[in-house]
Order: structure tokens, then C-alpha cells, then sequence
């Protein structure tokens, strides 16, 4: 097995070597895992030479936004460059249903939040990015059938005319790798334990068009199933977690009150690749308790279902 710390060493070494010493690398970060290790590897690296832009789609977890502003900020030493573009990805998406159109919107906005940022702090010379090896496989000649299934957004599709020559610092390495060089520069394991989250965020789980309704029953919902899944012990066991809306309503009673609310799905699932992934049984009354919580909490939502198709034939998300 390769040594992780004397990858960081060269790599920081080759880092150096190629960015020079009068040239300066942006990097989009999410909060994920990979993002967040290229940041930490760069900026050891480089240094003030290096910036880091994180985009708010307004399609994150609760709270995601001030926590990976704060984590790169406390605990890396990295300042942000913090874009809420909130309302522009938003009114793009608005009556979108589409899942592909949903994904194709927010890869163009992404890019074009991207450029203005590029714009305004540059000039840059180098992109950082968290490719990794089976993502470089990925993308060559075999393309894996998941590839295809649904469009995958990253930061592709830059305009040319930025002149931004890519460095992926993380091209030779799988993910159990990524994770030994995150400990190594001290990524807080509260970032390293977290699931992983799809770049279009809850518009890849919110199904049907996005309205703020449904994306704030996702969010709080979703917080539930996190958070009991915490409690019960098995938040660390999963793939990932959490409610799915759309615009299926069932009647409910709120105190003598028929209501007429939104039907929530929780999906959990165990995956090693998230190629495959199987539904996890969740003892009964762990469903039990997000039930009630999520019903009781949850201002709209008056039913819950529990997932139980595996992947294949269903995928992990809906959209
Ligand atoms: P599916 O739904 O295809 O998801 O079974 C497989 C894994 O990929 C994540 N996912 C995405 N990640 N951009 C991402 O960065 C995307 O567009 C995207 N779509 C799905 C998903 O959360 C799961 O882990």
C-alpha cells in the first residue's frame, strides 16, 4: 500500500513545481470530501495562491452553507469565496420537472457563476479539481453504464477563453485514499463522516418542479432522517440518507383538522461505489420515529413511505 503521507509530500512538492510561484489557482468547492482535500492539499501547497469559490444553489442540506464556510474558515485556515446565487438558480429551475433539464440548468449555472467569479478575482491560471482515478476511467473510452443513466454535473463546460489549465491532485487516488490524505491534513471528521451529496443538491430529490414549499419539507425532513439515524447508531453504516418529496398529497389529520399534505419518501441506503446499493433495514421502530417526527414536525407532510427498491432497477436518487 502506498504511503499517504508521502504522497501528500510529493504531491505538495509537484504542486509547486508546476503552479510556479507568481501564479494563482481557483477552486469550486461543495463541502464534499474531495473538493475539500484538494483545498486542504493546495493550499499547503501554495498557499495565499490559491482561491476557493463555494456556490450556494440554495439546494443544500440545512445549514450546509454556514458549515462549510465556517469548517474552511476555522479549521483550515481557508478563506471563501462565498456566491449565494440562490435566486438565479432558482428562477431558472422554476416548473422545471424534467430531471435531465434540471441537471443541464444547473451545470450552466454553475459554469456561469464560475466565470464571473473568475472574472472578478482573477486573472487565474489554474483550475484545481477533485478528479479521481475511477472518475479518469470513467470518462475514457469505457464508459460505465452509470454514466449515462443521468448527466453528472461538474465544473465542465468552461468557456476556453478563461485560459484555465486543470490540475487534479487527486487523479491517482480511490476514494478510501482520499479519505486517509484528508485525516492526514486534518479535514474535522464531522466533514469526512458526512454522506455524500449530489452537486444539483435537493433538485435531484425534490421531484416535479422546485417551489419552496417542497424544498423546505425536503431540507427539514431530511435533517430527521439524519439525525435519528445519528442517534440510532447507524448514520456512519450508510451510504446515504434522506426524504424525497414530490407532489403526491394524502390526507392527514392535524388535531381535528383534515389536512391535505405532501407525501414524504425517506430512501436509505448501503452501497460501496454507489454503482449498486441495497436498501437498508432500518429496525421497524427507527422508521417508526422518523415517521412521527417527520409528521409531527414537518409543517405540510402528512405521510411518510420508507424506500425499499435497491439499485438497480431504481437509482439512489429519484431525479
Ligand atoms: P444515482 O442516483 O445515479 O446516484 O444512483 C449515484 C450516486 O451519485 C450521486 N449523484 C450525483 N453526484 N452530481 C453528483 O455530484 C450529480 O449530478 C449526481 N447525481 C447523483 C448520488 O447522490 C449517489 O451517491
Amino acid at each position: 500500500e502506498w504511503d499517504m503521507q508521502s504522497f501528500i509530500d510529493t504531491t505538495v512538492k509537484e504542486i509547486r513545481e508546476q503552479v510556479g510561484k507568481d501564479k494563482r489557482v481557483l477552486a469550486a468547492v461543495s463541502g464534499g470530501i474531495d473538493s475539500t482535500t484538494v483545498a486542504a492539499l493546495m493550499h499547503r501547497a501554495i498557499g495565499k495562491q490559491l482561491s476557493c469559490v463555494f456556490i450556494n444553489h440554495g439546494l443544500l442540506r440545512q445549514d450546509e452553507e454556514k458549515e462549510v464556510v465556517r469548517l474552511f474558515k476555522e479549521h483550515l485556515g481557508i478563506d471563501l469565496i462565498y456566491v449565494n446565487a440562490e435566486k438565479r438558480f432558482l428562477s431558472r429551475l422554476k416548473g422545471v420537472t424534467d430531471p435531465e433539464k434540471k441537471r443541464k440548468i444547473i451545470g450552466d449555472q454553475f459554469a456561469k457563476e464560475f466565470v464571473t467569479v473568475a472574472k472578478k478575482h482573477g486573472p487565474f491560471q489554474w483550475l484545481a479539481q477533485g478528479t479521481l482515478y475511477p472518475d479518469v476511467i470513467e470518462s475514457g473510452v469505457s464508459k460505465g453504464p452509470a454514466a449515462v443513466i443521468k448527466t453528472h454535473h461538474n465544473v465542465g463546460g468552461l468557456p476556453k477563453w478563461l485560459k484555465l489549465q486543470v490540475i487534479e491532485p487527486l487523479r491517482f487516488l480511490y476514494k478510501d485514499e482520499v479519505r486517509k490524505v484528508a485525516k492526514l491534513l486534518e479535514v474535522p471528521d464531522e466533514l469526512l463522516k458526512r454522506h455524500p451529496f449530489p452537486g444539483p443538491g435537493l433538485a435531484v430529490r425534490i421531484i416535479g418542479a422546485i417551489t419552496p414549499e417542497k424544498t423546505r419539507i425536503a431540507k427539514h425532513a431530511s435533517k430527521i432522517v439524519e439525525d435519528e439515524l445519528k442517534a440510532a447508531g447507524y448514520y456512519d453504516k450508510v451510504w446515504q440518507a434522506y426524504a424525497a418529496v414530490g407532489d403526491d398529497r394524502a390526507v392527514g389529520v392535524l388535531g381535528d383538522e383534515r389536512v391535505y399534505g405532501h407525501v414524504v419518501m425517506v430512501r436509505v441506503v448501503e452501497s460501496i461505489d454507489a454503482m449498486t446499493a441495497d436498501w437498508t433495514r432500518l429496525p421497524y421502530d427507527v422508521i417508526e420515529r422518523i415517521s412521527n417526527r417527520i409528521t409531527n414536525e414537518v409543517e405540510g407532510a402528512t405521510w411518510v413511505t420508507y424506500a425499499v427498491s435497491s439499485k438497480p432497477p431504481a437509482t439512489i436518487e429519484p431525479q
